[in-house]
């Protein structure tokens, strides 16, 4: 069975947060007092709030470099290539704006796709964040916490649908309300003609896109690898994070 346990409540992930015990350290009384001054001047409290529907030019921010395996860079490129869809104008983070936790980059509650951008999608889109751990959809899922009994849940897609990150993200590639390509194939073409397609070789072997079976495969398995290794999509920034590492630390 998968473990859910959240990466949060290991100590490693925040062993940043140490040196605050020697002055915070006054016994478990504290904690919530400690916990309330980390809050105020911790590095979130300095972020701007950005209003909902302020985005212009969004999805071309790059998350910062990570150390990421060859297949990750390459399905780093992917995720942000405009040139991979129909209209040539959206990729991936066009929809999912890594500005806005990799959910959507305007106050629509649907998105306009296409070949022409003008195409209303049927729902809304969902941030790609904490998405390390989800089972494939099942009818009876145990509930992780315990809390309740096994319910209708997993899988990608609001109706979870797709099994994995790599299933998922073969669909808006191909969806003609989305990135609109015609073909598998197309979309090959595109990757056999971006800068990036050496870099492809070099990840997948040199004839990774001579098949365009195979080779759509490895464009799924390369976003589906960016996802889940990118810290990006699993900051464990927020307040609660906070207060879990202090607890595990004290
Ligand atoms: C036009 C907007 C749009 C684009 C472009 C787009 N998506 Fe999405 N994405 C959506 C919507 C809407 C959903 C919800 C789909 C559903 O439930 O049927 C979704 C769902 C997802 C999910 C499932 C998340 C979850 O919580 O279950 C993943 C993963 C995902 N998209 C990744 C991608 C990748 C990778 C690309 C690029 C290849 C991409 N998306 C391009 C709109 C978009």
């Amino acid at each position: 069975m998968a473990n859910f346990q959240n990466p949060s409540s290991n100590p490693l992930h925040f062993s940043h947060l140490t040196g605050h015990r020697a002055v915070c350290g006054f016994g478990f009384a504290l904690v919530f007092l400690c916990c309330s001054l980390l809050l105020a001047c911790g590095p979130e409290s300095s972020s701007p709030v950005v209003s909902a529907g302020a985005s212009a030019a969004s999805g071309d921010t790059q998350p910062a470099n990570a150390s990421l395996s060859l297949i990750a860079q390459v399905g780093k490129k992917l995720f942000f290539d405009k040139s991979l869809s129909a209209s040539g104008a959206m990729s991936c983070a066009s929809c999912h704006d890594p500005d806005r936790a990799y959910g959507p980059p305007n106050a629509l509650a649907v998105q306009l796709g296409g070949s022409s951008l003008d195409k209303a999608g049927m729902r809304a889109v969902p941030s790609l964040r904490y998405k390390l751990v989800v089972p494939a959809y099942s009818n009876e899922l145990v509930d992780p916490d315990g809390a309740g009994a096994p319910a209708p849940g997993g899988g990608f897609g609001w109706d979870g649908r797709a099994d994995t990150l790599a299933a998922q993200a073969g669909m808006p590639l191909l969806s003609r309300f989305e990135m609109a390509n015609a073909t598998p194939e197309a979309v090959v073409s595109k990757v056999q003609a971006a800068s990036y397609a050496p870099l492809f070789l070099q990840a997948f072997g040199k004839l990774a896109l001579a098949d365009g079976a195979k080779a759509f495969a490895n464009i799924s398995e390369a976003l589906q690898a960016f996802q889940k290794e990118d810290p990006s999509f699993r900051p464990y920034s927020s307040k609660f994070d906070l207060y879990n590492s202090w607890v595990t630390v004290t």
